[in-house]
């Protein structure tokens, strides 16, 4: 990303409390970090997600149903390092221009199967009030309306549907922004993380 990209992100998080960037164009590095995530799938690495202590499995998938992998900055491979790098570079400009005062991050790999979705939740729990910033990474190299599986984000003035294309960057305040995830009618995968203080 570049200093324009991550300015336009900024000034739209500061306007209306998320940004949308759709020309971010590593399509190799989106490529590759997908055959990751898919091979993961096949070993059986990715595992239902969670969504609190007080719920039982069944509940939780009442209210998602994708699957995750954490990704482990100190395990990474050298496309996840690319990740990290760009992820890196983007924290540092944000505490430089922002004074966001952020202090690190986490990601997961996420797989939604067909039927899959994530009802209208807020990232940020009462238990991690350390997520600050969400941040979510496209890895489908096609989608289409009739695809499903738009990220729909609430605001008090819009409600603003997001196609999960490669290329697209979404990024929004953990603790304001009410998002769901449409029930996708294809596999649907992402990279999704929190920026936190
Ligand atoms: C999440 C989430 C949105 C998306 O994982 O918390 O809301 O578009 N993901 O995948
Ligand atoms: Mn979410």
């Amino acid at each position: 990303m570049k200093n324009d990209q991550y300015e336009s992100l900024i000034s739209s998080v500061a306007e209306k409390s998320y940004g949308i960037l759709e020309s971010f164009v590593d399509s190799d590095l989106l490529m590759n970090l997908r055959k990751i995530l898919l091979s993961k799938l096949e070993e059986g690495e990715m595992h239902q997600a969670g969504v609190g202590r007080r719920y039982s499995f069944v509940e939780n998938t009442k209210v998602r149903g994708d699957l995750i992998s954490w990704i482990e900055p100190d395990n990474a491979n050298l496309y996840e390092e690319m990740f990290f790098d760009w992820i890196d570079q983007f924290l540092t400009y944000l505490n430089q221009t922002c004074y966001t005062n952020l202090k690190g991050y986490e990601f997961h790999y996420a797989y939604y199967d067909i039927g899959s979705f994530y009802k209208r939740h807020l990232d940020q729990f009462k238990s991690d009030s350390g997520r600050k910033f969400s941040f979510v990474c496209y890895l489908n190299p096609h989608w289409d309306e009739k695809d499903g599986g738009q990220l729909v984000l609430y605001t008090p003035n819009e409600k603003k549907v997001i196609q999960p294309r490669a290329g697209t960057v979404c990024f929004f305040k953990s603790d304001e922004i009410e998002h769901e995830v449409l029930e996708t009618l294809q596999p649907r995968l992402s990279i999704t993380g929190w920026l936190k203080t």
